[in-house]
């Protein structure tokens, strides 16, 4: 049987990269666009390094329907996952549009691109940040769904497109129905285990894990830990960490089940990728310690503004219909963290 091709928007990027190891461990061919704004053709290198395999990389921007094109002819595509896009909640605060223009925009010419090339396989990157602030958790994928920042509405906006792409074609005679799965990621953390491959922000890191790795390895002082009056069982904001390998594997995963539709069976379904365990951040720093032996400074500081209490995923829709379910625990997205942040303290520099 031929081979089958997967086009991968951002590629080069964290969840990206894992997944383009993942897929080509899995047998598949792979093409990458990217255009490098937020990560380093390094990443790919060193997923090829690590597979023996080789990848196609083709430099651009998805907003670029003649680049689109361009890939588009020179491949034959079978199925296309889609990370590209601008992912930092506060610099959408203050860039909305460019926000607005790269992921929404971005997706509307990558999806016309595929209608023309008659590709209808999509795995689309969401974001737990649809839930907005739930009633309660764990969160299941039919809880009201809602944003508090322009980032979180580039997502839940898309989410609408696209289901409104699939129900349009449902019942269409003539051309094959899209089938869709948007995948709403939880806290991806960790690296892969060679420690060649990881998350690489740019500046001072937003999130907690890198922020953690990065006072481990001496580049920053200490952890401002934001809040400890939540209603937690320690006070500290709760989340639902998942191994950034498990996620890459959950890629493949939806892909196998869109592959394995009728070929009149179109739609589109959105599955939770978390592992079902909610941790608070004091705990986070006692686990990497742990792991570890490192030793993380910490204050106690106000509330990041928009954060929320607790946030994690009943992800059994996913067991159910993808097969899919977490692997790595704790100790393993401590360890790999720190193997990848102690053996690359400048990143892909
Ligand atoms: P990332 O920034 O590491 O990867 C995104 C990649 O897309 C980068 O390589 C960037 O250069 C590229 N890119 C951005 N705009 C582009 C454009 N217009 N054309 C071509 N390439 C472009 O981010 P990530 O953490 O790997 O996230 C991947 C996806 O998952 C994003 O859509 C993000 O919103 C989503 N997501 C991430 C998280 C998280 O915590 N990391 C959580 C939920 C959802
Ligand atoms: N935190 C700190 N100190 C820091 C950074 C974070 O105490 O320096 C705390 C936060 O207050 C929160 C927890 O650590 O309680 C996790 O924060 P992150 O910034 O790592 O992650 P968030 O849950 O806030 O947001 C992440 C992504 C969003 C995405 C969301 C849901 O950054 O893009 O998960 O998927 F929308």
């Amino acid at each position: 049987m031929k081979r089958k091709t997967i086009l991968v928007t951002g590629g080069a990027g964290y969840i990206g990269s894992h997944t383009c190891l993942e897929l080509l461990e899995a047998g598949y061919d792979v093409v990458v666009i990217d255009n490098l704004s937020n990560s380093k053709l390094e990443a790919l290198t060193r997923v090829q390094h690590i597979t023996q395999k080789t990848l196609v990389f083709h430099q651009g921007d998805i907003r670029d329907k003649h680049f689109l094109f361009e890939v588009f002819s020179r491949h034959k595509i079978d199925a296309v996952i889609h990370f590209a896009g601008l992912k930092a909640v506060g610099e959408s605060c203050e860039k909305p549009l460019a926000y607005y223009h790269n992921n929404i925009y971005g997706t509307l010419v990558l999806t016309e691109t595929m209608a023309e090339y008659a590709i209808k396989t999509l795995v689309f990157s969401s974001s737990a940040t649809v839930y907005g602030d739930p009633e309660s958790v764990p969160i299941t994928e039919n809880f009201p769904l809602s944003a508090t920042n322009p980032y979180g509405r580039t997502k839940l906006f898309i989410e609408e497109i696209l289901r409104d792409l699939a129900q349009a074609d449902q019942n269409n005679p003539v051309s094959s129905p899209w089938k869709i799965s948007i995948l709403r990621y939880f806290n991806p953390i960790g690296a892969h285990e060679s420690g060649l491959i990881g998350e690489d922000p740019n500046g001072i890191p937003n999130n907690l894990m890198p922020y953690i790795a990065q006072v481990a390895v001496g580049k920053l002082p200490q952890l401002s830990i934001f809040g400890n009056d939540y209603p937690t069982s320690d006070g500290t904001g709760v989340r639902d960490y998942i191994h950034v390998v498990d996620l890459a594997k959950g890629h493949l995963q939806a892909l196998l089940a869109l592959f394995a539709k009728q070929p009149e069976q179109g739609g589109c379904q959105a599955y939770n990728l978390g592992t079902g365990s909610g941790i608070s951040v004091l705990a986070m720093v006692q686990a990497f310690e742990q792991a570890t032996g490192q030793k993380i400074a910490y204050q106690f500081a106000p509330r990041r503004a928009g954060d929320i209490a607790a946030c994690y995923a009943d992800p059994s829709l996913a067991a159910q219909e993808l097969n899919w379910r977490s692997e790595k625990n704790l100790d393993a997205m401590m360890l790999d963290t720190w193997r990848w942040q102690s053996g690359n303290p400048e990143g892909y520099r």
